[in-house]
């Protein structure tokens, strides 16, 4: 069979990315800009500023891709562009150049979501894995946990009901001054900690419930952090942060093995920004190991936002025959 290539895009946050594969799941080039240090200051990516960045990138960054991977634009079969969930106006940078490119080069456009694109980096990382199985998914937008049929198909076992838990991260860390963005600041941080200083609620909801539920234990952190200032006690940063970290990934490791459980799969996968987590592979892999149970996750540079993980997912849509219009238009709320 003749190989595949994919370009595939993605700028639906704070990334510029462009990625060059073959045959879905080989990398050519990944190349990511990432626009964190120009939000930094802000506490968090500000929509306005993050659009006009991708503009100025974007351009750079298909040149890089393409070099890295050796090829020129007339060797690409196909090409996937992120088209939701995310900000609308770094969303449309993206989806734009990848249309006129779909137009110019006369190929095949695959609109993709990337919410599949964070499933999918599990496909790159590990030749060998194949559906079915369970996912969690847990970025700074989303919370899910998810069973993978197949390539493409998915059954929305639970989704958060307000922050996503690396929203949770990033809140936590603005309030404790700690940087932009919290995620591997609190991760870091959580090494030196005590995970037992501070009893913060674990939150399950109803007793057979997937979903997930970040808020209460955000407000619980934010309280602890007035009280001990309103009476002059001492804030141990590492150990309020161990015993925040330990209070989130307690909840996604447990209802991720009932998930397993109820499916009755051996193989469970993590993805999104917040899998880049060491206490949450760690505590999952550790608790899956008893129940022989296999747990996945891909290298922290596919974990959180790029554009292969975003081809491929669009190289499964596209051998399935799923292609896009030329008209696709950006769903800022788009649905897994
Ligand atoms: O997947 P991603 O790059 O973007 C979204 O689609 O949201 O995820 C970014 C999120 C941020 O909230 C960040 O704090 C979190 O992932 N994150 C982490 C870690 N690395 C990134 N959260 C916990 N521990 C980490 N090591
Ligand atoms: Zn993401």
């Amino acid at each position: 069979m003749e190989n595949i290539i994919t370009l595939a895009i993605e700028t639906s946050c704070d990334e510029t990315s462009i990625g060059v594969l073959k045959n879905g799941r080989e990398i050519l080039s990944n190349r990511i800009s990432s626009q964190i240090e120009l939000h930094k200051k802000f506490g968090g990516v500000v929509p306005e500023v993050a659009s006009r960045k991708h503009i100025e990138t974007i351009d750079y960054i298909l040149d890089d891709a393409l070099k890295e991977a050796n090829i020129s634009l007339n060797d690409i079969d196909n090409i996937a562009v992120t088209y939701g969930p995310g900000l609308v106006g770094a969303l449309l940078v993206g989806l734009s150049y990848g249309k006129a490119l779909a137009y110019a080069l006369d190929k095949p456009l695959v609109g993709v979501n990337h919410i599949e694109g964070h499933i999918n980096a599990n496909f790159i990382e590990h030749p060998e894995l194949e559906p079915p199985f369970v996912c969690l998914i847990v970025s700074g937008g989303h919370s899910h946990l998810v069973y993978i049929k197949d390539y493409g198909e998915y059954e929305i076992l639970g989704r958060t009901r307000d922050d996503a838990a690396g929203e949770a991260f990033d809140k936590i860390a603005r309030a404790m001054n700690l940087g932009y963005p919290g995620g591997p600041i609190i991760d870091e941080l959580s090494k030196e900690g005590n995970k037992d200083a501070v009893n913060f609620p674990r939150v399950y909801l109803e007793e057979d419930s997937f979903d997930f539920s970040f808020s209460g234990l955000k407000s619980a952190v934010l309280n602890y952090l007035n009280n001990q200032k309103q009476k002059d006690l001492d804030i141990v940063v590492e150990d309020v942060a161990a015993s925040f970290q330990q209070a989130v990934i307690e909840v996604l490791v447990n209802k991720t093995l009932r998930a397993a459980n109820l499916k009755n799969s051996n193989i469970i996968t993590i993805a999104g920004g917040v899998a880049a987590n060491e206490g949450l592979r760690k505590l999952m892999e550790e608790k899956a190991k008893g129940l022989g149970i296999d747990v996945k996750y891909p290298s922290k540079i596919l974990c959180t936002d790029n554009a292969a993980m975003i081809g491929c997912a669009g190289y499964y849509d596209y051998i399935k025959g799923r292609i896009s219009d030329l008209d696709l238009n950006a769903v800022p709320n788009l649905k897994l």
